[in-house]
């Protein structure tokens, strides 16, 4: 089992304090789901995870299985285990998906040990047909041209052939039509199990349908406020966020959604 553990973990962006101690726990096996009204430091979590440079961590800690992920550089947190699907997946004009999936899956490999080209395009072929992909998507510079639902669709693909310990999924949801929701469902409930662990950021129940979470965590003023497990989702669908902030005392203006 591996744990994914971010300690009182504060954060500013252009020195405005966005993350103000965000507690979290994810083992492998588990499922967590961070909800929580725009603005309120969901994606600069993700970032943060991720070593964004642009997100500076003032103080706190993140922890992979004993190891600082503070001190670690972008492409060493990938090679840790962790994987990030950005909310807007970004365009790599002149680098294939293939290439990108295939240098990427190295990367996390000892030298000598690199994946070969055949059991890497097995393996690729396999995973598109699986996501319901079609071929020709492998040869498209990344990113590039593809729709909203397509780039979701493909972050789900890297995951599968990267197969990371802990996968962060920022509205991995956000603009799926139903069919292509069911599609990327599928593919986050292939990963689940004992090598493997998730937080999916999340609007809506409607992904959740599909994929319980263990935990449910709700994310306000840059702090996560509340847990529970898949009921307290199904509750914040059908009441919105105002309850919380009522039985929290929290007040409007306290929530980080001010303009800085
Ligand atoms: N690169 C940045 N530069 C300036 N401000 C930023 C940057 N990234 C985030 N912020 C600010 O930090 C706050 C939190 O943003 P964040 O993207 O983490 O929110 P979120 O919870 O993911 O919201 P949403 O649900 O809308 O995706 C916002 O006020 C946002 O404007
Ligand atoms: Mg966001």
């Amino acid at each position: 089992m591996a744990t994914l553990e971010i300690k009182d973990l504060h954060v500013e962006i252009d020195g405005k304090e966005i993350l103000k101690g965000v507690n979290l726990t994810i083992n492998t096996n588990e499922i967590h789901a961070i909800m929580g009204p725009n603005g309120t430091g969901k994606s600069t979590l993700a970032s943060a995870i991720m070593g964004h440079p642009k997100y500076e961590v003032t103080s706190g800690e993140i922890i992979l299985d004993g190891e600082n992920v503070l001190e670690m550089e972008v492409d060493e947190r990938a090679q840790a285990g962790l994987f990030l699907a950005m909310q807007y997946p970004s365009e790599i004009p002149g680098v294939t998906n293939a290439d990108f999936l295939r240098s990427a899956i190295n990367a996390r490999r000892e030298e000598g040990q690199e994946i070969s080209l055949m059991k890497f395009i097995r393996e690729l072929d396999k995973t598109m047909e699986f996501l319901e992909m079609p071929e020709e998507m492998s040869q498209r510079y990344l990113n590039e041209g593809f729709s909203g639902g397509e780039k979701k669709r493909n972050e789900i693909l890297q995951m599968m052939m990267i197969k990371p310990t802990f996968g962060i999924l920022d509205e991995i949801d956000s603009g799926l039509d139903i069919d292509a929701l069911k599609v990327v469902s599928k593919g986050i409930n292939e990963m689940r199990g004992e090598g493997f662990g998730c937080l999916m950021i999340t609007h809506y129940q409607r992904l959740l349908n599909y994929i319980t979470p263990d935990h449910v965590h709700v994310m306000m003023q840059g702090k996560v406020v509340k847990s529970g497990g898949a009921e307290l989702a199904q509750r914040l669908e059908a009441e919105g966020y105002e309850w919380i902030k009522a039985e929290l005392g929290i007040q409007d203006t306290d929530v980080v959604t001010e303009e800085a």
